[in-house]
C-alpha cells in the first residue's frame, strides 16, 4: 500500500492530480481544520507565514466535496481518498465523515505546531491514551468510513506503545506513523519493529521516505504499507512507486 501523505496548504485536488500518475494507492488531501479551535490555531500559524488551508467550518464539507471531485473525476487514478482532520472532539470528524466521496477519514494525533497543541488538537491526543482510545472509538461507531490515525513517534512523555494500543483497540483501520527521529533524516526503523510487535493493526510507515530503499526499510521493520510527503512536495516522484 503507497500513500501520499498529507501536506497542509499543499495536497488539495489539483495536486493529488499531479501525483495520481505515480502509483498510490491513497491520496491524502488536507490537513484540514475541522472545528472551530483549530481553524483559530490555524489562523494564528498562517500569521506566522506557514502554509495551512484556511477554509470557514461552514464551507469546510462542500470545499471537501469539491476537491475529491476532482480527484475522483480524473481517469488517471483508481484509488482511494482520504482526508486528514484535525479536531479537539470527534463530533466534527464524524460530521465531515458524512460525505459520500470520503473512502477514509484519517483523524490526525500528528501535528505538533503549538497553537494546535493548545487548541487540544494534533500531538495533543497523544497526553492520554484512554481519552484517545474514547476519541477514536466515538468516530469508529459513529462512521461508515475506514478510519486512520495518524501520529508522531518520539514525541516526550509519551508511551508509544500504550498509545497503539489504545488506537487498535478503539477499532481503527489503519495506524498511520511518522516514525521521525529527532536529529536524523532517516526513520526510526526500531519504533516500527517495536509497534508490529504490539499491535494487529495495518501500519502504514511515514517519514523519509525518498527513494526504493527507505521503502524497502520501513517494510522490513514491519510496516504493511509506506507514506510519503516530503519527496513529493514538489509535485513529482523520482522513483518508480511500482517497484516497491
Ligand atoms: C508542508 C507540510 C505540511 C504538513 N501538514 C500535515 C498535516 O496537515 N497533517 C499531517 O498529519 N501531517 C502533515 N505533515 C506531515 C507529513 O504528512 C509527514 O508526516 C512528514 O512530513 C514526514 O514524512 P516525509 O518524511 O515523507 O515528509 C506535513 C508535512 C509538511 C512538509
Amino acid at each position: 500500500m503507497k500513500v501520499l501523505a498529507p501536506m497542509a496548504g499543499i495536497t488539495n485536488g489539483k495536486f493529488c492530480n499531479k501525483m495520481s500518475v505515480y502509483g498510490f494507492d491513497i491520496l491524502t488531501i488536507g490537513g484540514y481544520n475541522a472545528d472551530q479551535k483549530s481553524i483559530d490555531a490555524g489562523l494564528k500559524i498562517i500569521k506566522r507565514g506557514r502554509s495551512e488551508f484556511d477554509i470557514a467550518q461552514n464551507h469546510l464539507k462542500q470545499h471537501i466535496i469539491n476537491e475529491i471531485k476532482i480527484i475522483k473525476n480524473n481517469n488517471n487514478y483508481n484509488g482511494l481518498v482520504s482526508v486528514n482532520l484535525r479536531a479537539s472532539s470527534p463530533d466534527p470528524i464524524i460530521k465531515i465523515s458524512e460525505i459520500s466521496e470520503i473512502d477514509i477519514i484519517e483523524i490526525n494525533a500528528h501535528c505538533r505546531q503549538e497553537e494546535l497543541i493548545e487548541a487540544g488538537c494534533g500531538q495533543a491526543l497523544l497526553r492520554n491514551s484512554s481519552l484517545l482510545k474514547d476519541f477514536i472509538s466515538k468516530v469508529v461507531e459513529n462512521c461508515d468510513k475506514k478510519v486512520s490515525v495518524k501520529i508522531r513517534a518520539n514525541v516526550a512523555g509519551v508511551d508509544i506503545i500504550k498509545i497503539v494500543k489504545a488506537i487498535d483497540d478503539a477499532g481503527a483501520d489503519f495506524l498511520h506513523v511518522d516514525a521521525m527521529k529527532p536529529g536524523f533524516d532517516t526513520a526510526d526503523y526500531d519504533i516500527i519493529k517495536s509497534i508490529k510487535k504490539n499491535v494487529d493493526i495495518f501500519i502504514i510507515g511515514n517519514n523519509s521516505v525518498k527513494d526504493l530503499i527507505s521503502a524497502q526499510n520501513m517494510l522490513s521493520a514491519g510496516a504493511n504499507g509506506i507514506s510519503i510527503a516530503r519527496a513529493a512536495i514538489n509535485g513529482n516522484l523520482s522513483f518508480d512507486l511500482s517497484r516497491i
